[in-house]
């Protein structure tokens, strides 16, 4: 199986989870990715059993309302039960690490909303130390050399985010990106805590103060649902 196919996997599992789990009328948060797009396309199906949605992403907001998902503004919503996204690496204590695809901010905004975090993986990124992906950290652009300067001083390497084209990387919010290299984050609540002080960030894609719920990981046996706050099934 491929990387694709566990990621498809885990898309159709996790609407499968949100339609079996979560009450008929409710708004969905949803995530940026690939494996995100998967939930998108299949929860897509069901969309009639729900309210709409809320999006981490200019990207997945696309997605949502091409299958005709009505997307809600943040604060038009007062409740968001499950907030489904992917994650880059996770630990064994649901500590994440995110904002691959640029959109760690409203992610974080809505994992910190949601009541449930359901994070979708493929088994590649499940990880015992976070840190090998580099660490993506928004920031306002005027501060970019004293926050890479702070980093380095947290024993990373930063580097600016680039497109393809080769133009700087904007985030749907106007920042940049550093994407921070050569990590062994041991301890990820002191180290978002760490990078979260220096001035200039706007947010650090560590997901250790509030980490997943409950994660969908998809390998070549199937999916396996490991729940944080319990039980392994
Ligand atoms: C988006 O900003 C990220 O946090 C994604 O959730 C993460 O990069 C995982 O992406 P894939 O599902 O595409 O691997």
């Amino acid at each position: 199986m491929t990387q694709d196919e566990m990621k498809r996997l885990v898309g159709a599992a996790a609407a499968a989870y949100v339609n079996q789990n979560m009450p008929e009328g409710i708004t969905l948060g949803v995530g940026t990715g690939s494996t995100a797009n998967f939930f998108i396309d299949a929860i897509a199906k069901h969309k009639n059993r729900y309210r709409g949605a809320v999006s981490s992403s200019d990207a997945s907001t696309a997605r949502l309302l091409h299958y005709g998902i009505d997307v809600f503004d943040l604060n038009q919503i007062d409740d968001l039960p499950v907030y489904v996204d992917g994650a880059d690496e996770i630990n064994e204590l649901g500590h994440m690490l995110k904002g691959g695809g640029g959109a760690l901010t409203r992610e974080k905004i809505l994992a910190s909303v949601a009541k449930e975090f359901v994070c979708v993986v493929d088994a590649s990124k499940c990880v015992s130390v976070l840190g090998f992906f580099p660490l993506p950290v928004e920031v306002i652009p005027m501060a970019r050399t004293s926050v890479a300067h702070a980093l380095r001083t947290l024993g990373g390497m930063p580097k600016i985010r680039v497109r393809p084209d080769g133009d700087i990387y904007m985030s749907d919010n106007g920042c940049i990106i550093l994407d921070v290299h050569r990590l062994k984050i041991i301890d990820p609540e002191a180290f978002e805590v760490a990078v979260n002080q220096i001035p200039g960030v706007v947010t650090v894609g560590l997901f250790a103060h509030r980490g997943a719920d409950i994660c969908l990981m998809g390998s070549v046996s199937g999916v396996k649902k490991i729940d944080y706050r319990g039980e392994m099934t």
